[in-house]
């Protein structure tokens, strides 16, 4: 075993997986600019004061942020979302409303790794700042939706809850505390420990001796101001009229601390429960004034990239694309003619590769029908005496005919740019 490896809960991508990561990437990006939205490339690191309003009653928070002192003195830490630092941004440079912002990219979270869960993990999602229009609500879960049907995912599917204006939600919380404190003893140790932090919480879990307390618990909806439960009809409806299909569920609370009103998760088929969530979002009207700004309404969501791509292979959908060069330079003359041909093919847009070191004939050949070429480009003694190639189709390619030809040099690319697709 080598003495380096990655570390817990990070991974190598390595093609042709990369290759589909940054297609998916690709995807995302086309739908959503596609309704208006700019990317925003943040920083990965910022002061911790600003992940510390994530709420400093989670466990992102409190147990799994990396951070540290840098060199400077200064507290930072690695950011385990974006929604933070896209807030932050929006307080600094205060761009016109509504501000709709994409992302992609990396997340750090100090969680006990599994599959499907990382350390290092990415994600792409979207911010509208501005808007508290319910109907911008179902527009957002609807992009979501519309980027995994791309993806070719069936199985996915939504869930959707409120928690409310903050009044309601306290007012619910402490109904929970009230309802878990009555029978303290029937409730797991962890999960008493999580009522003390955020009784909320406690409603996520999955241990079986929770279960007849957490089924017993108030819920949410009993707690809705006029407003709040006119906001929630309103996606609800809108989510009709675009024919998505979800589920309400009370108890979704989300491992974020921001959220008000609306909150959603996509849930995959293809993971365990504990981290069978693709994605997952929400408003969080209170977190711009938190982080200095004006009042200011929010909604976004971030999915998940690796879990998405695990649910992708679950159900057989968006595999890993092939990246196979056109033509493969066969140089046994020495290698200064591969040289030179493989940067003209390359200068004219047609992607080439070369094999080095002045291997054998048989070696380059060898070489060439592995790289999926569709033409290998023969020179020898002769071509090169003559200011001519062979160009010979490679195994798989072009039908079954192999018959090869030897032209001049000088028609070449204008041939290959001809049978080649563009
Ligand atoms: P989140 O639910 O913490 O929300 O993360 C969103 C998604 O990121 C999850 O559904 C999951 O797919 C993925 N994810 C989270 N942690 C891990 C991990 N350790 N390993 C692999 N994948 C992971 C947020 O991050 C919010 N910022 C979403 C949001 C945007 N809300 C409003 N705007």
């Amino acid at each position: 075993m080598p003495e380096y490896q990655t570390s817990p809960g990070t991974r190598d991508i390595l093609a042709p997986d990369s290759t589909r990561w940054r297609r998916l990437v690709e995807v995302f990006a086309e739908v959503v600019e596609s309704a208006g939205f700019g990317q925003i490339i943040p920083p990965m690191f910022e002061d911790l004061g600003v992940f510390l309003r994530l709420g400093e009653a989670t466990d992102i928070v409190t147990k799994e942020m990396y951070d540290f002192e840098d060199k400077g003195g200064r507290r930072v830490a690695l950011r385990p979302e974006m929604t933070a630092g896209v807030v932050r941004a929006f307080v600094q440079h205060r761009p016109l409303l509504p501000w709709k912002a994409w992302y992609a990219g990396p997340n750090f979270r100090y969680e006990k790794a599994q599959q499907g869960r990382y350390r290092q993990f990415d994600q792409v999602g979207v911010e509208v700042l501005g808007v508290d229009d319910p109907h911008l609500d179902a527009e957002v879960i609807s992009l979501a939706w519309e980027f995994y049907g791309r993806l070719g995912l069936r199985q996915v599917r939504l869930v959707v809850n409120s928690l409310g204006e903050p009044e309601d939600r306290s007012r619910y919380v402490d109904a929970l505390r009230l309802h878990f404190s009555k029978d303290l003893a029937a409730l797991s140790p962890e999960s008493r420990q999580t009522l003390e932090r955020n009784p909320l919480r406690v409603l996520d879990s999955k241990r079986e001796q929770d279960a007849p307390l957490v089924a017993a618990a108030p819920v949410i909806c009993d707690f809705y101001s006029a407003d709040a439960a006119e906001h929630f009809a309103s996606v609800l409806a809108g989510l009709d009229r675009l024919a998505i299909p979800y589920e309400v569920r009370p108890s979704l609370v989300r491992g974020l601390d921001y959220y008000r009103k609306t909150t959603f998760e996509f849930i995959g088929a293809a993971l365990e429960s504990s981290q069978n969530a693709v994605g997952g979002g929400g408003r969080y009207d209170g977190l711009v004034e938190d982080l200095g700004g004006p009042s200011t309404p929010g909604i976004g969501f971030a999915l998940g990239v690796d879990r998405t791509l695990l649910e992708c292979d679950a159900e057989g959908v968006f595999g890993a694309p092939a990246t196979p060069v056109s033509v493969f330079v066969v140089d046994v003359t020495g290698g200064a003619e591969a040289l030179t041909l493989t940067h003209d093919l390359r200068s004219a847009g047609i992607a080439s590769d070369r094999a080095y070191e002045g291997r054998s004939m048989k070696s380059q050949m060898k070489a060439a029908d592995r790289s999926g070429a569709t033409f290998a480009i023969i020179i020898g003694g002769d071509e090169l005496a003559s200011g001519a190639v062979t160009v010979r189709p490679l195994a798989g390619q072009v039908g079954d005919d192999r018959t090869q030809s030897t032209i001049p040099r000088t028609e070449l690319i204008p041939m290959l740019k001809r049978v080649l697709p563009s």
